[in-house]
This record gives structure tokens, sequence and C-alpha cells, in this order.
């Protein structure tokens, strides 16, 4: 078992019967999703699921949670998620998936909402290994572009893996990937870019997380906020 497997099992153990549960996207959370159906079938329950993206929700549907679509809820119990980086003070920046507008929306609604990681997301400033996504309406990107190069950032836009074509995520939106030479805190850049028109949704999550469980040498270790 790695440790990502290993984190989905321990985080499998917090759900309760009768909850809604939120699923992320991404591998972590692929393990999570077997693990979920697996105490399903083992314990004669049935998990009420909503889902992040596509993926995740054909993989919860096909092993038999029962998933509810996201527009059908006024709330959620838990969201169980990965993330590309967490600081210490439980910052995320996610969206290398780019379904940010799903999985930030589900983060907020949720009373819980469950990080899973393995030792190698875990930085000390928000940006370290990664560029901030942006989704950016199509129309809007080259003045959100100006925008954050005024707060000191050089954005480009995301290209699909083969280099043909640009990324467009399922709402439509292009992804717009923000380098900072010297990145501000988290909580900082997510104040600014909360203030910027035309971005749809950014890769920060700021004061989302309620813990998050860490998988690293065959232990698990959880970090509460
Ligand atoms: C989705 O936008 C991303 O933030 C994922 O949550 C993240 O990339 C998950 O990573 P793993 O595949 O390592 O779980």
């Amino acid at each position: 078992m790695n440790d990502k497997q290993r984190v989905a099992e321990h985080a499998v153990q917090h759900v309760k019967p009768g909850m809604i549960v939120g699923l992320g996207t991404g591998s972590t959370t692929n393990f999570f999703i077997e693990a979920l159906a697996r105490r399903q079938n083992e314990e004669g329950l049935q998990f009420k699921v909503v889902s992040s993206s596509v993926v995740s929700a054909n993989k919860a549907k096909q092993l038999g949670l029962s998933l509810l679509g996201i527009e059908h809820i006024d709330g959620l119990d838990l969201y169980v998620d990965g993330a590309d980086e967490v600081s210490p003070d439980l910052t995320l920046l996610k969206g290398r998936g780019y379904d940010l507008v799903r999985e930030k929306l589900l983060a907020k609604a949720a009373d819980q909402f469950l990080v899973l990681i393995d030792a190698s997301k875990k930085v000390d400033r928000i940006g370290e290994k990664f560029p901030i996504p942006l989704e950016v309406s199509p129309f809007a990107w080259r003045l959100v572009q100006r925008s954050v190069a005024a707060i000191g950032g050089h954005g480009s836009l995301r290209q699909t893996a083969n280099q043909d074509g640009l990324v467009v995520t399922s709402h439509g939106s292009l992804v717009l990937d923000v380098a900072f030479a010297s990145n501000p805190d988290g909580k900082t850049l997510n104040e600014q870019l909360n203030a910027i028109p035309g971005i749809v949704e950014h890769g920060i999550f700021s004061g989302l997380t309620r813990a998050v469980f860490c998988g690293q040498d065959g232990q698990v270790e959880e970090q509460w906020a």
C-alpha cells in the first residue's frame, strides 16, 4: 500500500452513515472513492456522494455509490480532496486538474473539508513548486494577465499535454498559470486574486481546510486547523 492509498483508507473512517460526501479529483481521491465503495459493500450501507468532476462521478457510479447532482444539494457533511501544495497554515494550491469551480464550491459548502496528501505536497510557501492556476473567461484573459502583472505575476495560458491547443475547462474557461517572482503569503494572494474581475476561480484555497491527513513513511499524520 502506498502513502496515498494509506491516507485514503485512514480518511474513509471519518465517514459516518447518512453523510453526504463530496468527492474531489485526482489519484488520492480515487483511492478514497474505492475505499468508500468497499466500506459501503462490507458494512451494508448506502453512502450519498456529490462529485467535483466527471471523472470522479463516473468512478463513483461504477462502484455503486449513490451520486447526487451538485445542483440538488443545499449542503454536504464532508468534502475530501487532494491538493498540489499545502503550506504550514493549511492554505492549499489546487487546480493542476483544472476543475476549480466545483472543487472550491464543495470545499466551502462542506461542514468539514479533509485534504489528503503525501509528504511531497508540503511546501513552505504557496507557489513554491507550481504556478497559481486561474480559470478565466476566454474574452477576459488578456486583461486578467495585465491585472496579475500589476501584482507581480507572470501569466501564461495553459496548453494541452500534447501542445496542440489551449486547455478549456468544463465551464468553457481558459487556464492562466501565474508565476510570481517573490510570492506574497497565500492569504494575501488569495485576497488579491479575489479582487480581480474576469477570474472565474483560482487555485488558492485559504481558510477552508479543516484537516490535512498526510501519508508519510507508512504512517498518517493528522494536522487540524
Ligand atoms: C485538482 O484540481 C487537483 O488540485 C488535485 O486535487 C490534485 O492534483 C490531486 O493530486 P493527486 O493526484 O496527487 O491526488
